[in-house]
């Protein structure tokens, strides 16, 4: 029922954007936000420390850019230069994953002005205790240095605060289970193969479990909207 309501609502999302996204796929390489412009089609996403940004034609190829971020957040504004890193772009900027902010880019392509704009916010950390404060130690041990101890990933792995590991999506509990005992072959980004993890003891896989949806519900991901506003974690 719940899988039904999740695709339900993808299809009405997808219905709902122009008609100028219906090539390739929306789905960000890195994990991150996706932003059109014209011909161009961007993804940004914050790390701690850095911002990074991958700009793409309509067939997902990357294109070359430079360019400038501006940044809003708490109050202060940061500017910085984006300079080339891999297929995409870096500016080294003391962010963090977690923040709420906003991010104006002014890019160059072939001379040619992109101005795209991005805005985050910020991740509810809930308090937990039992199995998930449990399972938020060993995350922190096992899981942060890839997926971020915000949960919205970092360059080594994707977010797991997003809509496609809520409960309900079709990545349910025992596909994140199975993650945590297996590793995972790359099939939904492009980060690569996920080892299996070193380091969980018998039934930390659980805990993890717990933690993980803990801090998706706290931020609105698969739970009444009560608990998302609440921000206290289940149980
Ligand atoms: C060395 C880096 C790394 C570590 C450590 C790591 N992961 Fe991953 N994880 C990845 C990557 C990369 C993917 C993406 C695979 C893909 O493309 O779908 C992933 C995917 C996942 C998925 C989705 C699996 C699927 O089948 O779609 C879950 C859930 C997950 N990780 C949970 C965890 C948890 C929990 C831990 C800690 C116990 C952990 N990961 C540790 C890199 C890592």
């Amino acid at each position: 029922m719940n899988a039904m309501k999740t695709r339900l609502l993808t299809l009405a999302l997808l219905l709902a954007v122009p008609s100028a996204l219906a090539h390739g796929t929306m789905v960000a390489f890195f994990g991150g936000q996706i932003a059109e412009s014209g011909e161009y089609r961007a993804e940004f996403a914050v790390r701690d420390g850095s911002i990074r940004v991958w700009l793409r034609d309509h067939d997902d190829k990357p294109v070359k850019a430079t360019g400038k971020a501006t940044l809003l957040l708490g109050g202060q504004k940061l500017e910085a230069d984006l300079t080339p890193k891999g297929d995409g772009l870096i500016a080294s900027v003391p962010v963090k994953a977690k923040d709420k902010l906003t991010a104006v880019l002014g890019l160059n392509v072939d001379s040619k002005p992109v101005s795209l704009r991005f805005q985050q916010a910020e991740v509810v950390m809930p308090a937990v205790s039992g199995a998930a404060e449990a399972g938020r130690v060993a995350f922190e041990a096992v899981c942060a240095t890839c997926h971020g101890s915000a949960l919205r990933g970092t360059d080594g792995g994707p977010p797991l605060l997003h809509e496609f590991y809520a409960l309900g999506s079709a990545h349910g509990d025992d596909v994140i289970l199975a993650a945590m005992n297996e590793g995972a072959k790359s099939h939904m980004w492009k980060f690569g193969d996920m080892p299996k993890p070193q380091g969980l003891k018998d039934g930390q896989d659980k805990e993890v479990l717990a933690y993980i949806r803990a801090v998706q519900t706290a931020n609105g991901l698969g739970g009444s909207p009560a608990d998302a506003h609440s921000g206290h974690g289940h149980h």
